[in-house]
């Protein structure tokens, strides 16, 4: 198993137990089932990663076929779930600004503006890529994944 896969799982598991900490099961707060299906999104896209780094490493015909026939399946969904994904998150942060004002020295709010701005670059680069395709677009669309994987992951830590 590649290792991406582990750290997307683990960055599932860091929102599950923030969100049980938080009682969203109990107290319905909105902001934060936005917060959480926006994760989703990006986290469903972004094991695209996952399955390609396996594509291109794995030894095991079967299992390269098996992985490519899965992408090729979910590639028509690719796009629309990464343009809801920050149709969400902007409804996340439309929620916290509302419930807690804008503060910027609340660090988890810095961080999620951050974030959100590398999320809206992916998704830029995302429909750039797909209009006229170049091997720059390809990058700049994977770097800033990269970029973002980390920013979210510092967004569940603060
Ligand atoms: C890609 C961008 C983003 C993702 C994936 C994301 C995801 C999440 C998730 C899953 C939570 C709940 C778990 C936790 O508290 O750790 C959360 C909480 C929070 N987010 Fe975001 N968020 C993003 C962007 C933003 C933005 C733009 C803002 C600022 C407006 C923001 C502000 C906050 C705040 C203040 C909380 C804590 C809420 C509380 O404790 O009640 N986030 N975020
Ligand atoms: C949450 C947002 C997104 C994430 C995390 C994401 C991530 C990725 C990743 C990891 C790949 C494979 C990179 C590679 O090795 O080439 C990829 C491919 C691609 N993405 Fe995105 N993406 C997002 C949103 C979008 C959007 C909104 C579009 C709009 C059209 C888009 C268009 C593409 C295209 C055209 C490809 C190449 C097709 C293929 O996979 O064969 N992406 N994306």
């Amino acid at each position: 198993m590649n290792k991406w896969f582990y750290f997307n799982f683990f960055v599932i598991v860091l929102a599950a137990w923030n969100l049980i900490n938080k009682q969203l099961f109990s107290n319905f707060q909105p902001h934060l089932l936005f917060g959480t299906v926006g994760l989703v999104f990006i986290l469903f896209n972004w094991t695209r990663h996952a399955v390609f780094s396996t594509i291109r490493s794995s030894s095991d015909r079967n299992k390269k076929i098996r992985f490519a026939n899965l992408s090729k399946k979910v590639l028509p969904f690719h796009r629309w779930i990464g343009t809801s994904a920050l149709i969400f998150i902007g409804i996340h942060a439309a929620f916290v600004i509302n419930t807690y004002g804008f503060q910027w020295q609340n660090m988890k709010l810095a961080s999620g503006i951050l974030t959100a701005l590398v999320l809206s670059g992916v998704v830029i680069t995302g429909w750039m890529r797909r209009i006229r395709p170049s091997g720059r677009k390809r990058m700049a669309h994977l770097r800033l994944g990269i970029v973002m994987f980390f920013l979210v992951l510092m967004h569940l830590i603060l």
